[in-house]
């Protein structure tokens, strides 16, 4: 978590490019933001997060559901991501399948490992 999250003083150039080259969805409860996810216009599903405190109620389904429903709309026929472990069940309970395993992948000198998953429309 602490080398996902980065620095304190993160310089936020790099995070603001990201979040400008895909469209961002949020799932709310009771008016109050609790997850996000996005679709870059390749197909690319580069974040998906839940607030702890609203996990396990379908948050995460909601919002991969709608990113589905979003790139059939706009002719997307396939969606890949790089999955963490605690979401790659998530991904495969919503049509995602393995590509690859990625064990040595690293965020910021860590190893975190991942799976790079797709999941054909
Ligand atoms: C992973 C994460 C997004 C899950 O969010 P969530 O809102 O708790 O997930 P949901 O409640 O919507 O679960 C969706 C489905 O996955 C299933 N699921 C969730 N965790 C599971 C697990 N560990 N094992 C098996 N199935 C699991 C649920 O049963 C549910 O299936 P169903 O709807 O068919 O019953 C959330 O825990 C999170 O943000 N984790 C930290 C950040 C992270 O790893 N992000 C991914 C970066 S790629």
């Amino acid at each position: 978590m602490a080398a996902w999250l980065g620095p304190a003083r993160l310089d936020l150039t790099g995070w603001d490019e990201r979040r400008h080259g895909a469209d961002t969805l949020v799932a709310e409860l009771d008016g109050i933001v609790v997850g996000f996810s996005d679709l870059r216009p390749d197909g690319l599903v580069d974040m998906l997060f839940v607030d702890p405190r609203a996990g396990g109620r379908g948050v995460a389904r909601a919002l991969l559901t709608a990113v589905q429903a979003d790139a059939r709309a706009r002719g997307i026929v396939e969606l890949r991501t790089l999955a963490s472990r605690s979401a790659r069940p998530v991904f495969e309970r919503l049509g995602f399948t393995v590509v690859a395993e990625r064990p040595d992948n690293t965020v910021r000198g860590v190893v975190v490992p991942n799976t790079e998953m797709r999941c054909r429309l």
